[in-house]
């Protein structure tokens, strides 16, 4: 309390020399003079500089997020129509309960899992609104950093989404990596992955992409996947499975869904995590789900009630529109339909998209091969580009892009493409 009085107080910042200050409009900034600035966000900060270029040509292939064949921003009918239900409801707008709307994790891990898998019929899954597939990851992350005893190795696969390391980081976990893509091929390195996986010791996490690999675009095949369970499970590996793209990637849910049922059918007692940001175009909304899957019921309930106490205290209890917007599409069997369509046309649109660039770099004379950019699936192309390659591409022609030459096929239209082929074969030919 006396301290509180006194208007002269030692500030200490850090590492750099402590100061003396006073409590005072004038100086007060002193307080953070130890902060260092930082760099801005690896994907969402390319947007930042695109929207500061003021060529009419410029691209944004940063972000993954979908857009429509004029390039703009795509709201689903579906989602419209579930608004305007929800709107002529007239809703409360009491707080959720701390692991959000329940008709909605239900639907959510039906969607994932199939409606009629032994897991939810048994109750041995514990699902939680999240806020998005970032919220869901963060909560797996600080749940294994709370109480995963085994390890606190997370094995992500080389490359991995770049939020993936600051997640698992921030919550206290140690990264580390396997084999995944093989830059020669652009394509999955099924062997390198196979003989890393064999190698992780026994009771560490690994984290799968369920389907359209982020950035590479890049998944394995059915039997492939048979055998990486196989391996994950002579290991005794917990499985986490980040499945941001369901429908992304062939445009059915069901076979995107494959390999999380795959492996739980083979008896892996997963984590999941689920975005709707991307299937359902509600990417503000945030809208996610975290899944748990149990050994039986009790384990689940107990599971649960951690899982209330580490959200608590970070957000209380998630926000209610998306959740409600997301339910009531799937849980109307009309809108269902027109969203299973809709998802479907929009990876369709992304595959036209891919021919076109792949037919464009061709047209424009470069002799690489760029099989990759059509045999690659989901939203994400993983070009092969250089960052040297990159830093041209945006400078002379406007193109955004990560570093690691990921373009988002979501924003390339019919009235872009060329000019994308064009750039791409200038910077490397
Ligand atoms: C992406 O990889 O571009 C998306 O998942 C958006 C994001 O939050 O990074």
């Amino acid at each position: 309390m006396a301290l509180l009085k006194s208007t002269k107080v030692f500030v200490c910042l850090g590492n750099i020399t402590p100061s003396v200050g006073v409590m005072s409009a004038r100086n007060s900034s002193s307080w953070w003079g130890g902060v260092q600035m930082g760099p801005p966000d690896p994907i969402l900060g390319v947007t930042e500089a695109f929207k500061r270029d003021t060529n009419p040509k410029k691209m944004n292939l940063g972000v993954g997020a979908y857009r429509d064949d004029q390039g703009k921003p795509f709201v689903l009918s579906c989602v419209r129509k579930a608004e305007a239900l929800i709107a002529a409801k007239q809703l409360d707008k009491e707080y959720l309960p701390i692991g959000g709307l329940g008709e909605f994790t239900k639907a959510c891990a039906q969607l994932a899992l199939g409606a009629d898998n032994e897991v939810l019929k048994s109750g041995r899954n514990i699902t939680v609104q999240t806020i998005s597939g970032t919220g869901s990851l963060r909560i797996g992350a600080n749940f294994l950093s709370r109480f995963h005893g085994g390890s606190r190795d997370v094995y992500l696969p080389k490359p991995s989404w770049g939020n993936h390391t600051p997640i698992f980081r921030d919550a206290g976990m140690q990264l580390k990596a396997y084999r995944y893509y093989d830059p020669s091929t652009c394509g999955f390195d099924f062997n390198g992955a196979l003989e890393d996986i064999s190698k992780i010791p026994e009771q560490s996490v690994i984290l799968l992409h369920a389907c359209a690999h982020n950035p590479t675009g890049v998944d394995p095949r059915p039997e492939q996947w048979k055998e990486i369970s196989d391996i994950v499970k002579k290991r005794n590996l917990l499985v986490f499975f980040d499945m941001a793209y369901q429908g992304f990637a062939s445009g059915d849910i069901d076979r995107d869904a494959w390999a999380v049922r795959y492996f739980i059918e083979q008896g892996h007692n997963i984590l999941l995590s689920q975005s709707f940001a991307k299937n359902m175009g509600l990417y503000g909304e945030r809208v996610g789900g975290f899944s748990v899957v149990c050994k039986d019921n009790e384990e689940a309930k107990r599971v649960e009630s951690q899982l209330k106490i580490l959200i608590r205290p970070i957000y209380s209890n998630p926000p209610m529109n998306g959740a409600r917007i997301a339910t009531t599409i799937l849980n109307t069997p009309d809108l269902r339909a027109i969203w299973l369509e809709e998802v479907h046309g929009m990876a369709n649109r992304i595959i036209k998209m891919r021919e076109q660039l792949a037919a464009g770099l061709k047209k424009n004379g470069s002799t690489h091969n760029w099989q990759h950019v059509i045999d690659q699936i989901g939203m994400f192309c993983f070009t092969g580009l250089k960052p040297e390659q990159v830093e041209r591409i945006t400078k002379e022609f406007s193109v955004y892009m990560t570093k690691d030459g990921r373009i988002s096929m979501a924003g390339v239209s019919s009235g872009n493409v060329e000019y994308l082929a064009e750039a791409i074969h200038a910077v490397s030919k």
